[in-house]
């Protein structure tokens, strides 16, 4: 696979991300605002069965990284079912194609023919321990199912930053979130293994609202990407509302992508976190201590406040590095984030144009 600008550029301050997903309306941003932050190496991208089937989530991400003009990056698909419960996705919330909304293009992108958790492992094998950031935003079967198959990634892993959950406050049930409780096994290998995992929860999610101002500042950049974020948001905004009685929709996923990114943007709290797996009204709870102190050898943590605006300016401004990606961003130079002066000239014209999502 021909290496992009971005991933040519090897800063050595870039974050390296692993992003396992199901896109999902909120998956695309995340992949979006991880594809256009200056501040991220995506080493890959891998998806799971949760908003849709695995095949219809595959083909979303596949999409999204050829409207985002994505090359370099490997994509492969992983697990299509929960470890032990049956499937459960979410149509209601997007859609029967798992991203309803704006029209996909075909995907100019090619399937790594490696399963989805081969691809986690080599990639975390490949790299210095503690550089990989694990960053799921879908049930955590893939993740589990990598714990399990090379138990030396988790020593290996720099954190993993989720989002699912919540401390309290549920979406799928009255205490528990779709993403954990979809795989609740999944979720408590996840958790119960010793490496640091921050949860961004929905108590966090539900602060990244986008609003009707988010919205045209991002529709007003101009481009095909952000055209493609505005028709998402409108869909999301139609669903959640329907569904889940929100005004504006919460925009999850890229929440954890922003931690990574710049962890000042989140704040969070080291507390115990464990997985019910027995209750009958609580079954995927992310059940959350908050009896100080925490024990010493605590390694979870739970995003409490998110800074809204400074969220928004990460987004606005990735798509704003992205551009126009020409011909599904193949040409040299023009694919991933501020890598060239047509990148520096887009960025200041946002600069002036979008002046910022207050
Ligand atoms: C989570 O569930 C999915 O529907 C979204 O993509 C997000 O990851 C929110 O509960
Ligand atoms: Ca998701």
């Amino acid at each position: 696979m021909e290496p992009t600008a971005q991933s040519q550029r090897q800063s050595p301050d870039r974050k390296k991300i692993i992003l396992d997903c199901d896109p999902g309306h909120d998956d695309a941003v995340a992949l979006l605002l991880a594809h256009g932050n200056p501040d991220i190496e995506l080493l890959a991208v891998t998806t799971v069965v949760g908003n849709q089937t695995l095949e219809k989530v595959t083909r979303n991400a596949l999409a999204v990284g050829t409207i985002a003009g994505i090359t370099g990056v490997p994509f492969a698909a992983g697990c299509g079912r929960p470890l032990v419960r049956s499937i459960e996705t979410a149509p209601d919330i997007h859609g029967d194609s798992g991203m309803d909304g704006p029209e996909l293009p075909p995907s100019a992108i090619e399937l790594d023919p490696r399963h989805a958790v081969d691809l986690i492992i080599d990639t975390v094998m490949a790299h210095k321990p503690g550089t990989v950031t694990l960053v799921p935003t879908a049930g955590l079967t893939n993740i589990a199912l990598a714990a399990r198959k090379e138990p030396r990634i988790v020593e290996r892993v720099k954190e993993v930053v989720l989002m699912g959950g919540g401390y309290h406050v549920g979406n799928w049930s009255a205490v528990a979130e779709f993403n954990i409780i979809i795989d609740p096994e999944a979720a408590h290998i996840v958790f119960n293994e010793k490496w640091p995992v921050v949860m961004v929860g929905l108590d966090l999610t539900h602060q990244a609202l986008a609003t009707p101002d988010v919205v045209a500042k991002i529709a007003a950049i101009g481009t095909k990407p952000a055209k493609f974020v505005t028709e998402l948001m409108d869909f999301f905004a139609h669903t959640y509302k329907d569904a889940q009685g929100f005004d504006s929709p919460p925009v999850h996923d890229p929440c954890a992508v922003a931690y990574v990114i710049d962890p000042s943007i989140v704040s969070t709290r080291k507390v115990p976190v464990n997985i019910e797996l027995q209750g009958t009204l609580t079954l995927g709870m992310t059940v959350a201590d908050f009896r100080a102190p925490a024990p010493a050898d605590c390694h979870t943590s739970v995003a409490v406040d998110l800074d809204h605006e400074r969220f928004w300016n990460l987004v606005t401004e990735a798509l704003v590095n992205i551009g126009e990606p020409d011909d599904g961003g193949r040409s040299e130079g023009e694919a991933g984030a501020n890598n060239n002066a047509a990148d520096v000239e887009r960025q200041e014209r946002a600069d002036l144009s979008v002046g910022g999502v207050k």
